[in-house]
Order: structure tokens, then C-alpha cells, then sequence
């Protein structure tokens, strides 16, 4: 039987570089007319990060299976811990902000560092597999996203969370129903942390796959890269391409996104090179991570489907 996910207002529960929220509505434009017809039973979402895209569609069409999977581990240990202990990650956020919202900027800021140091000394004996552990270093993911400046996730070239403190009166560090939601959604979602050739053997004819890896960077000296220390070059774009091809010789229904050089160089012709076999399409994005606020205004974003 073919279900749809209760109507719950699951969104994601963490601010993530990259993040397609402001994109959703365009990007659903170009979903495959298959999905809402009910013919496409898994959906598979390799390079998860905030989720957005995953969310949106698990509430609107009616899917039977759900993969999700990323790279970066404490994503992972995220998204893990809400689908398996999501009231005791509440009951020590609901605690921590009740703390913080009685602090003095300084005293906040202490606390904020605290956090911040216990989130990277305990990185090293972070378990493998689900431990009680994964609560609380979720907990301190959760906070350190909702009261770090710019409330992104961040790390230096040693792996450890580096974003400074951010000045918010009232942080919402939690937000208990948007959690009790996203759990939810996830109880019939297969969560792995992997590279994205890791979801291989979960697709087949009926899956839709989308993908969103890192942006190619858009200028020279716009080289993002926060997520992890993993770099993610043209040439893992072009192993990115590669599996495409291979999923699409599959008969899975595939779409991507990233940035379009084009918005720099108009003839950088990299992703239409690569992707010259299938469907490109160019669609307006306003981008915000950029230090330079007059480069925040729209820009194009590349859309890649083989349908
Ligand atoms: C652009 S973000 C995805 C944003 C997501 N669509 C959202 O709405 O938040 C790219 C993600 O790819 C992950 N990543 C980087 N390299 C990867 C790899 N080789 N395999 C799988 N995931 C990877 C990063 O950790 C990051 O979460």
C-alpha cells in the first residue's frame, strides 16, 4: 500500500550551507510528473545535508521508502538520534535553553564556548554505531547552530566546529514540534552515513534520486567548502557525472543541482559538457553565503534531469 506521511509541518531542523528551502518551490517544478502519480516508490537523497528537499517531498507524495545519506557524520549521528530518541534530545534542549535565555551576553557567550569545546573534545571517541552519546553531541549540533554566528554548521581543516558566537535575543534552540515532526518523517527512512556511490544498491526503475552535492565554486575565490574537511573537486563532480550515467542506464528518475559557472564565466561550459546527454535547465537562486552582501542578490542555478 501506498502511503503518504501524515501532514506535520516537518522542515529542517538545522540552518546548513547550501540549504534549498528559498529553492523548493522552483525545484519542484521540475520533478519528475511520475512521483505524484505514485508510481515512483523510493526516494533517495545522497548528499542530504538540512534536508529540505527530502522533507517537502516525504509530506507531499506518496512514497513507500526513504534513503537519505551524507558524507559528514554528525549529520548523520542528527538525523539519527531524532528518528530513534527524539523526547530525550528535547528534554536537554528544552533545559539548555531555559539556561541560556537567562544569561547576560558574556555569560551566554561562556556558555556558547563551553558548548563548543565539549562538541569538539568529544569528537574523537564518538561512537561508530547509535550510542545514548549521539543525544547529547546532537543536542550540542543543535545548539551550536541555533546561537553561532551566522548559525551555520563549520569546521577548520582539523575537523573542529568553528564558527564564533552569535548575538540573538531569543534563540529558538527548541523548536520541539519542528523535531517531534522531522521524527516522524523518519521513521520510514533509511539513514546511512556514506559516500554518495553508498546509496547504489537502494535504487532501481521506480526510485527518484536527487542530488545536491557541494557547489562548484562560483568564483575563484568563493571556495566554500564548510561542511567537512573532504574536498569536493570537478574531478569527484565528474565521478558524481559517472554515477548519474550508471543509475540512469538503471531507469532510475534522476535530478541534480548545483551552481551555474555561468553566473561568473559565461563560457564556462563545465556541467553542460558533462551533462550533455540530458535535460539542463537554468532556474533564478538567491544565494547567501557570500561575505559580500552585494553578491547575495539571484543568481542561476544549473538543474540536470534525465527525464
Ligand atoms: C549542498 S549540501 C546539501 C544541501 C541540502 N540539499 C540541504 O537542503 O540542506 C551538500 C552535502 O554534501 C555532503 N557531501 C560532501 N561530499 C560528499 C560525498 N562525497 N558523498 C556524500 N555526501 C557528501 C556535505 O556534507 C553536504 O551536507
Amino acid at each position: 500500500m501506498v502511503t503518504t506521511i501524515a501532514r506535520s509541518p516537518a522542515k529542517p531542523f538545522l540552518k546548513w550551507a547550501g540549504g534549498k528551502s528559498r529553492l523548493l518551490e522552483a525545484l519542484s517544478q521540475h520533478f519528475p510528473p511520475e512521483l505524484s502519480k505514485g508510481h515512483l516508490h523510493t526516494y533517495v537523497e545522497p548528499f542530504i545535508g538540512s534536508g529540505a528537499v527530502f522533507f517537502h517531498i516525504a509530506q507531499s507524495f506518496p512514497i513507500q521508502a526513504f534513503v537519505i545519506s551524507d558524507i559528514n557524520h554528525e549529520l548523520i549521528v542528527a538525523y539519527t538520534t531524532i528518528q530513534q530518541t527524539v523526547e530525550e534530545l528535547i528534554t536537554i534542549l528544552t533545559a539548555w535553553q531555559q539556561d541560556y535565555l537567562t544569561l547576560d551576553e558574556a555569560e551566554r557567550r561562556e556558555y556558547f564556548l563551553q558548548i563548543r569545546a565539549d562538541f569538539n573534545r568529544d569528537r574523537a571517541q564518538l561512537s561508530a554505531n547509535f550510542s545514548t552519546a549521539w543525544i547529547q553531541r546532537t543536542a550540542q549540533l543543535i545548539f551550536l547552530n541555533r546561537t553561532c554566528f551566522n548559525g551555520l554548521f563549520r569546521v577548520n581543516t582539523s575537523g573542529d566546529f568553528n564558527a564564533p558566537f552569535g548575538r540573538y535575543k531569543q534563540p529558538r534552540i527548541c523548536h520541539t514540534e519542528k523535531l517531534r515532526a522531522a521524527a516522524q518523517v523518519l521513521e520510514q527512512t533509511q539513514i546511512f552515513r556514506g559516500d554518495f556511490t553508498a546509496c547504489e544498491a537502494a535504487i532501481d526503475a521506480q526510485s527518484f534520486v536527487y542530488f545536491d552535492p557541494p557547489y562548484r565554486p562560483i568564483s575563484k575565490t568563493a571556495n566554500f567548502n564548510a561542511y567537512s574537511t573532504h574536498v569536493f573537486n570537478d574531478s569527484e563532480q565528474l565521478r558524481l557525472r559517472d554515477f548519474f550515467r550508471r543509475l540512469d542506464q538503471r531507469g532510475a528518475k534522476l535530478l541534480l543541482s548545483n551552481s551555474d559557472p555561468q553566473n561568473e564565466d559565461i563560457g564556462d561550459r563545465f556541467f553542460d559538457n558533462a551533462y550533455q546527454d540530458y535535460r539542463i535547465e537554468r532556474i533564478q537562486a538567491s544565494r547567501c553565503i557570500n561575505s559580500n552582501i552585494q553578491k547575495r542578490g539571484p543568481i542561476s542555478e544549473i538543474l540536470v534531469a534525465n527525464y
